[in-house]
């Protein structure tokens, strides 16, 4: 089940290159700051955590790059690849947590000769990265209580081992049910545009022999309507402190359609995913994407040349919509301002 997205190795990053899934299994290796910031941008490694030790793992390339000793260019110069690590892709916090860590490490290392400096860098990169591995098995512990025997699981989206490390979010909770031996089923959107639900979620479940059924984004008002679906489980991008949740676009109508049958709505996602310096999910930045995503398929054009385009990638859904929320810490619930602030205080 666990699946290495993003590695070290030999002093590069290498990543699965996740446009060519469901196709072939094929590796990028980006050898400086540039390549991985196209391979962000590009979507060739992407979901919230996975970008979070891709922005840390960036900064190690950028500390390759300086083969000088003096210490005050040093610190300039991985200030600047941090900065530009950020402009790839605006709303996953993670990505900006990251960064943030290995900016820390660098002021509080800031006197130190630059060897040290990389050392602790490196230190760093590498915490973030196993704090991902750990943390999405945790998850997937508590969240796998939240599966009852012979439940249908809807999700959207692919909050899996392609999104992380190596485990995933709510798909980790998915592979914790299936090693407690929990028998259920899943619904998974196909998640347009970019199809992140049949080309990534459909391979990952499949390959873990975990019953999958497609279907397209829009049928998950009926499916739900016949009864098929007991709950649904999504990943997140950014979560606000009162618990507003961004995640892949299209997040938001199941969450509304979830509460208008009944069906428990989760979110799973780490403490790096939360963004506590904003009160609202309002505040929080929705990348908007090119419009060939939405006019175009396999190169090819699937609606009139100049048709206006408008091509969020994500939503942000109401607090009020979401049953609970599944991290590390545990489950939290309502009343999420209080109880996030508690559990991660
Ligand atoms: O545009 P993407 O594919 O990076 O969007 C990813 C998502 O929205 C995921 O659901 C989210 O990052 C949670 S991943 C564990």
């Amino acid at each position: 089940m666990p699946i290495p997205t993003i590695r070290w190795v030999n002093g590069n990053v290498r990543i699965i290159d996740q446009t060519k899934l469901p196709g072939k299994l094929q590796y990028i290796t980006c050898r400086n700051v540039n390549s991985l910031w196209k391979a962000i941008k590009n979507l060739n490694v992407r979901g919230a955590p996975a970008l979070g030790v891709a922005a840390a793992f960036g900064v190690l390339l950028g500390c390759k790059s300086y083969k000088g000793t003096n210490r005050e260019l040093f610190v300039k110069h991985v200030r600047k690849v941090c900065d530009h690590i950020g402009t790839s892709r605006p709303t996953a916090v993670n990505l900006f947590n990251a960064l943030d860590r290995m900016r820390e490490v660098l002021l509080r290392h800031a006197t130190c000769a630059v060897p040290k400096i990389k050392k602790a860098l490196w230190r760093e990169a590498f915490a973030i990265y196993e704090n991902d591995r750990r943390v999405c098995r945790k998850m997937g512990d508590h969240g796998a209580s939240l599966i009852r025997t012979n439940s249908r699981i809807m999700t959207i989206c692919n909050a899996g081992a392609l999104a992380t490390a190596d485990y995933g979010t709510a798909l980790g909770v998915l592979y914790s049910a299936k090693r407690k031996k929990k028998k259920f089923k899943v619904f998974a959107c196909e998640t347009r545009p970019l199809l992140q639900g049949a080309r990534l979620t459909a391979w990952e479940l499949l390959r873990a022999k975990i019953d999958t059924t497609l279907i397209c984004d829009h049928m998950a008002a009926s499916v739900m309507h016949q009864g098929k679906i007991d709950a649904v489980f999504a990943g997140a991008d950014r979560i606000a402190a009162n618990g507003d949740t961004a995640n892949k676009i299209g997040t938001y109508n199941l969450a509304v359609l979830a509460k208008h049958h009944g069906i428990p709505f989760y979110i799973v996602a780490p403490r790096s995913t939360f963004d506590m310096s904003i009160r609202t999910g309002a505040q929080i930045p929705i990348e908007e994407r090119k419009p060939e995503e939405v006019t175009h398929w396999g190169g090819r054009a699937t609606a009139p040349k100049n048709v206006k385009v408008y091509n969020p990638a994500f939503d942000v859904t109401d607090h009020r919509l979401i049953t609970a929320i599944v991290t590390e810490k545990g489950i939290i619930r309502p009343p999420f301002g209080k109880n996030i602030r508690k559990r991660f205080s």
